[in-house]
This record gives C-alpha cells, sequence and structure tokens, in this order.
C-alpha cells in the first residue's frame, strides 16, 4: 500500500459512545497463524484473520516462501504449509511495510531453512532494529548480510545448513526474539531454549503446543520464563480461532471511558493476562470496566468488556507492568491526560524502538494539545487536569497507534484534534473510523 499521499482527519467532541462492537482479529496471533500453517505438513484453516496490511505482507511474505495461502472468505484463510525447514528461496523481496512483528518472525522461521531471503519494509521498519534478531539467529547458524551500508533492513538473510539448537537469554523482553529463535529452532534438533527475565506475550508458546510441538515452561526468578522447545516435530494442521485484539480494542475501551456517559461493549477481546495490562492500570485509574462471559476461544482467554465513563485519576504504573501493555502506553498517555493528577509511566524504553519513537511522538501530540508532559528518562510523567484543551495538529510519524490515540483525544477534548496522516492505521485497524463512527464518534 503506498501511504505517500497525506490523508488527515479531525476528530471532535459529541454526545456519549454506546453500542456493542467486536474489533477486527489479534495482529500477533494472526501473523503468527500464518506462519506457523506455513510450516505445517497439511491444511491449517484459520477464521477471524485480521485482514490489515501488516498482515497481509506476511501472507505474501509466506506464500513467497512456497506456503499455498488462500482467502475463503471474510477473515477466513486456509494455508497449504510446506513443513518445518521447508521453505525455498524466494523470486522476489520480501516486503513487510509497516511490520516489526512479520518480519522478524519470519527471519526467525527463514534462519532455519537452507535458503536466502531478502528482507524490506517502508521508511519506519527501516530504521528499527534488527540486531537483536539477528544476533541470536547467527548463533543457530544463520548468516545476514546488510545490504545498505549501516542501516539494517534492506538484508539479505541466509539460512542455516545445519541450524544448530542454542540456549539464549534474550536482551530486552522482546516477544518478537523470543519468537524468531523458536522458530528457528524448530528446524535443529534436539532443545532450543530462550530464557527472559520477565515474561512476554506468549502467543508462540500457545500455537507451538496447539500444532504439535513439544513446549516446556519454566519460572525464571520472580517474572521471568524459561520456554523449551524440541526441535524437529512433524507439526500437525490445527484450525485457529482469532479473538479480537486487545491492543485495537484499547481505542475504544478508553474512549467510552473519557467521553462523558458513555456505555460499550466490546465482544471477544483476547485477555491474555500478558496483554492486559491497560485493563489493570485502567482500573486503578477508576474506569468502570467489567469482563462479561469469561470464556476460552481458540487455546486464549477471551470476554466480552462493558466500559462505562467514570471520572479517572493518575496513578504510577510500574516498569514491571510494560511487557502486558507495550503497545497501549499512546492511548493510556491519552487517558492520563483525562485524570486528575499525575500518572507516571515507568521503563518505557522500548517505546523508542516501535513504529516511530513513540515516547516522543506522545509527548509532542500531548503538548500540541495543551497537556503538559515531561519525559525523564525512561518514564513519560503526565499532568492530569481532569480536561484536554485540544486544538493540536498530530504527526502521525508512520505510526498507527499513534493516529489512533490523539484521534480518541479529540472525542472529548474542548477544541477538535486533528491527525495529520491516518492511512497508516490500516495497517492494524482497518475498520477503526468505521467502527468508532458506529459507536457515536464524530471523525471527519
Ligand atoms: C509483538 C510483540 C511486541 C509488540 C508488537 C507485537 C508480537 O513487540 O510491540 O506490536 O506479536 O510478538 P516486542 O516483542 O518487540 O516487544
Amino acid at each position: 500500500m503506498d501511504h505517500a499521499t497525506l490523508s488527515p482527519l479531525t476528530a471532535r467532541r459529541a454526545g456519549a459512545l454506546k453500542g456493542r462492537v467486536r474489533v477486527s482479529g489479534d495482529k500477533s496471533i494472526s501473523h503468527r497463524a500464518l506462519i506457523f500453517g506455513a510450516l505445517t505438513v497439511g491444511e491449517t484453516r484459520i477464521s477471524g484473520l485480521l485482514e490489515g496490511e501488516d498482515v497481509i505482507n506476511t501472507a505474501n511474505a509466506v506464500r513467497s516462501l512456497g506456503a499455498k495461502v488462500e482467502r475463503t472468505g471474510d477473515g477466513a484463510w486456509r494455508v497449504h504449509g510446506v513443513g518445518v525447514g521447508g521453505f525455498r528461496t524466494p523470486d522476489g523481496v520480501l516486503d513487510f511495510g509497516n511490520s516489526g512483528t512479520g518480519c522478524r518472525l519470519v527471519m526467525g522461521a527463514v534462519a532455519g531453512c537452507p535458503i536466502s531471503a531478502t528482507f524490506d519494509g517502508d521508511a519506519s521498519l527501516r530504521r528499527r532494529p534488527m540486531k537483536r534478531i539477528l544476533d541470536p539467529l547467527e548463533l543457530i547458524g544463520a548468516h545476514a548480510a546488510s545490504m545498505t551500508d549501516g542501516a539494517p533492513l534492506p538484508i539479505t538473510l541466509n539460512g542455516a545448513r545445519d541450524p544448530i539448537p542454542i540456549i539464549y537469554r534474550t536482551s530486552v523482553p522482546s516477544a518478537q526474539i523470543k519468537s524468531a529463535v523458536l522458530l528457528a529452532g524448530l528446524a535443529a534438533p534436539g532443545e532450543t531454549t530462550v530464557i527472559e527475565a520477565e515474561a512476554s506475550r506468549d502467543h508462540t508458546e500457545r500455537l507451538l503446543k496447539h500444532f504439535g510441538a513439544e513446549v516446556r515452561l519454566e519460572a525464571e526468578g520472580m517474572q521471568g520464563r524459561k520456554i523449551t522447545l524440541r526441535g524437529e516435530p512433524e507439526l500437525a494442521p490445527a484450525a485457529v480461532v482469532v479473538p479480537a485484539d486487545p491492543s485495537s480494542a484499547a481505542f475504544p475501551m478508553v474512549a467510552a471511558s473519557i467521553v462523558p456517559g458513555s456505555e460499550v461493549i466490546l465482544t471477544e477481546v483476547m485477555t491474555n493476562p500478558l496483554r492486559t495490562g491497560l485493563i489493570v492500570t485502567l482500573r486503578e485509574m477508576g474506569a468502570d470496566i467489567e469482563a462479561l462471559e469469561l470464556r476460552s476461544a481458540g487455546g486464549e482467554e477471551v470476554a466480552d468488556l462493558r466500559v462505562r465513563a467514570s471520572a479517572l485519576r493518575g496513578v504510577e504504573v510500574p516498569a514491571a507492568r510494560a511487557p502486558s501493555m507495550i503497545d497501549e502506553y499512546p492511548v493510556l498517555a491519552v487517558a492520563a491526560s483525562f485524570a486528575q493528577g499525575t500518572t507516571v509511566m515507568r521503563g518505557l524504553k522500548e517505546l523508542r524502538v516501535k513504529e516511530s519513537d513513540r515516547l516522543s511522538a506522545v509527548a509532542d501530540g500531548l503538548r500540541a494539545n495543551g497537556v503538559e508532559v515531561e519525559i525523564e528518562g525512561d518514564d513519560l510523567i503526565v499532568q492530569g487536569k481532569g480536561r484536554v484543551p485540544g486544538g493540536g495538529l498530530v504527526a502521525t510519524r508512520m505510526d498507527h497507534r499513534i493516529a489512533m490515540a490523539f484521534l480518541i483525544m479529540g472525542l472529548a477534548s474542548e477544541k477538535p484534534v486533528r491527525v495529520d496522516d491516518v492511512g497508516i492505521i490500516a495497517t492494524s485497524f482497518p475498520d477503526f473510523a468505521s467502527l468508532m463512527r458506529a459507536l457515536g464518534a464524530d471523525l471527519s
């Protein structure tokens, strides 16, 4: 998708938000369902797949690597896999657009195959760090050659002929690093182990088990995990039901909390505890969020969430909570702006290497709308005054979550909030604007 032309959008204060909606499928699980399906011998059926640009790029990539990938209906996809280690050298460059997850996970899968593939992406992805992925993949036996001096992408990765099982301690709590190592480890004989000091989202581990691999989980210290995978399994086809994405639900959730009189039900939202840091935090701030009908779908916990508007107060968000809400800080900062009192969000170093430098993008957007904010080291401090002047123009910086967070701000601020480019929202939440309008939001 070409994002060369800017498409701005303005959010204005309107009435209360009301209604019952289901946000699109979880992005993390959607990428993984396609990749694991491609490494399985036989046919995997996926329902509820997120049909956003990031995931479509992953579908195209695994197709170029030899899997047969077909869309059979709305969110319904079929993948005919080639088996562990079975990828072939693609004809062209694998273009992952804006998606760090797609790019890094497929790097892991390619690293375990005796093939060569070139990885590229848009201007945002070309700036993001890849060494954190390539370091462990080189230990496994892959070799990466940078195509441009110093730039992380484009890069050509030569997979290992004889992948070596490794024990790897991740440098930062990152599900992408963990997943890349485990995906490469699938093709290695013996056991591959990843140790993380703080547990990151565990969809890879859950799906590996779902597809029949042997995975052992052990506690590591207070908050960490040790994950051990037995290599060279024959992955068996298994249907994947993708639940609604909690990181997309975060936007209507905060909107319903800050727009007076709102009551919204978000259905079938994944409530995996490694993804629910925002709900924990909003509840501490005084948000009225009730989980109805807790159940299990596709190996994940899900619930319908009823969110009603309420007065919020500032809180301190510990650094240890960051992995379970890493993508939710932009919209949490918006909630904090409408709260009474100071909100301190600690340990946000990783936000600097997301689709944009989110720490500075959030701070700039808040300031542009009259909110007092500071960055101290890796902490973000927002002075909530219970009201937000608004009236600012926000630079999206090729970051979908910055665009969505500030549109949510405009639904409750005194003056409208304008976002300079909303095309990028299609990477993760293509029907964001229509879903928000269906709830009563004024976006035009
Ligand atoms: C993701 C992991 C997170 C997150 C990203 C999706 C995943 O990144 O920010 O949006 O699906 O594994 P890190 O693992 O780099 O923290």
